[in-house]
């Protein structure tokens, strides 16, 4: 049997209901984006979500996103973005966020798969950063797994994504973490949020992808913000079960992108 993950990103919603980001009631994206997601009639294994949870940093922002994803709790991931207060978000998805004081990070096996998550959260900044006892533990993770084909999950992504104002706000320092991947051939997958667009790349025998935004999308490869009038959507993902003969690099997995079938709410340049 598959295991099937969806994977939610950049959600920006705000603690007043109808209040916009670039033109789009992000509150209301979220919930048509949902609706689209449960259209789909899959049974998610597991939903992680990837970050910037909010726009405001407000307790009851993350609570009100809380009792969105209500029906997916008891089998959701949550990592930290850049617009998310760490302890907040702990807080409030007490059983969703794993982690220790090294940030907030998941480890686990589901269908013959490992999946990781991992916090690239730097308080009070945009771009991100690995932390040397995140680094550690993920260095640690992968050594003890290291015959399970990994999808790991992060909100910064770790490659130019072609944008020069997306890569100047990405992950810093993170020369340690490509080597790391780069000696970890199991690492089949890096799932990533923040730019709100879909980009593929590699990065050692990984293949590197990012997501949409369920709210404000940006258009690829441009050297400034620009907003993109496409629909917002998420991520499936369908991992196959490894056979027991198989090589770790070989595991069959495939993904897609869905997006709703209209623009709702356009968006606007600011
Ligand atoms: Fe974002």
């Amino acid at each position: 049997m598959s295991t099937i993950l969806l994977q939610l990103s950049d959600l920006h919603l705000f603690a007043e209901p109808e209040r916009v980001l670039r033109g789009v009631p992000t509150r209301d994206s979220l919930i048509e984006v949902l609706e689209a997601v449960r259209q789909t009639g899959i049974d998610f294994d597991r939903v992680v979500v990837t970050g910037d949870f909010t726009h405001d940093e407000r307790r009851e922002t993350y609570q009100s996103v809380n009792g969105l994803l209500e029906e997916w709790l008891d089998r959701c991931h949550v990592l930290p973005g850049n617009h998310d207060d760490r302890g907040l978000l702990s807080e409030v998805f007490t059983d969703q966020a794993g982690g220790t004081d090294r940030g907030i990070c998941f480890s686990e096996s589901v269908g013959g798969w490992r999946l990781i998550g991992i916090d690239t959260h730097v308080p009070g900044e945009v771009p991100g950063r690995i932390e040397p006892a995140m680094l550690a533990w993920l260095e640690r993770e992968l050594a003890q797994h290291a015959a399970e084909p990994t999808v790991v999950f992060q909100h910064h992504p770790p490659i130019s994504v072609g944008s020069a104002w997306l890569d100047a706000i990405g992950l810093r320092d993170a020369e340690p973490y490509r080597k790391l991947i780069a000696a970890s051939p199991q690492v089949r997958v890096i799932s990533c949020g923040h730019v709100h667009q879909e980009c593929v790349g590699t990065l050692g025998g990984a293949v590197v992808l990012t997501v949409p935004s369920t709210g404000v999308q940006f258009t690829p490869l441009t050297a400034k913000a620009r907003v993109d009038s496409i629909p917002p959507g998420f991520r499936i993902f369908v991992l196959e079960r490894p056979c027991d003969t198989e090589s770790v690099v070989s595991a069959v997995w495939s993904t897609r992108v869905v997006r709703l079938s209209k623009v709702t709410f356009p968006a606007a340049d600011e």
